[in-house]
């Protein structure tokens, strides 16, 4: 009995010890926008192609990741004055930007030209109605306006957390597309190198898993 229940403990703490990095890997991988962020997306698409008359945005993953990043961030703030009850354009300061880069495998290089603006929610909305209200903060306000109205944002993406909702702006170009390498082309990201040696890794660690048990 008291060897069965010994041998119990072992397993499970090896199990747990062995779970750990899974987890990790899991965190670490963006995958997408969630519903809420897509209905974001596509408000302001809707903004851009009915309103503003310029080409809807096409998602762009490493600008999507970035701006999931930067919610996760600012997710503590608390909607204050300082932050807005609907965060005033271009007042937010992102904190460990070069980090959040690194997250998403962009390079710093390639986001000069872009635009990320967070937004918050004031608190109190009726459930369901965040995305709605953060996407008409957005298209409603003139700061963000003057990036929403300019056709040289081919790309974006949106991400939130909580209250939060971060728009990421790319451009087409090399200092505005979100790219992995400095001077990278193309609109794309650079983050599959990186994806396919992660799920490689976990791949791996699942099968060794499984073999020792
Ligand atoms: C929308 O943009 C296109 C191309 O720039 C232009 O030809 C057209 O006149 C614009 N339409 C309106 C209603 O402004
Ligand atoms: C909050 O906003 C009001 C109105 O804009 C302003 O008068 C007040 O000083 C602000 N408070 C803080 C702490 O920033
Ligand atoms: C943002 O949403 C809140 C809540 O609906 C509203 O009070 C505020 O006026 C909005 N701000 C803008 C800029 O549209
Ligand atoms: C953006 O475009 C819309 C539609 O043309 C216009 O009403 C609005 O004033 C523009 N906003 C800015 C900040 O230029």
């Amino acid at each position: 009995m008291e060897k069965m229940s010994e041998k119990r403990v072992v397993l499970l703490s090896t199990t747990l010890l062995l779970l750990i990095p899974l987890v990790v890997c899991d965190l670490s991988d963006y995958t997408g926008m969630t519903a809420d962020d897509q209905q974001v997306f596509d408000l302001i698409n809707q903004y851009r192609t009915e309103t503003a008359n310029v080409s809807a945005l096409a998602f762009n993953k490493a600008a999507g990741c970035v701006a999931h990043e930067v919610a996760f961030k600012f997710k503590d703030n608390p909607c204050t004055n300082s932050t807005g009850a609907n965060t005033l354009y271009g007042k937010e300061q992102i904190p460990d930007y070069v980090n959040i880069l690194k997250t998403c495998d962009v390079s710093l290089d390639n986001v000069k030209g872009s635009q990320i603006q967070p937004n918050c929610l004031p608190s109190g909305l009726a459930p369901g109605s965040g995305p709605t209200v953060a996407a008409r903060n957005i298209t409603m306000d003139s700061g963000y306006q003057e990036y929403l109205n300019d056709s040289s944002y081919k790309s974006g993406g949106v991400g939130s957390v909580g209250s939060w909702y971060v728009l990421a702006l790319a451009t087409d170009q090399p200092d505005g597309n979100f790219g992995s390498t400095p001077g990278s082309l193309g609109t794309t990201n650079g983050q599959d190198p990186l994806h396919v040696s992660f799920f490689t890794f976990c791949g791996l660690l699942v099968l060794w898993i499984f073999a020792a048990f």
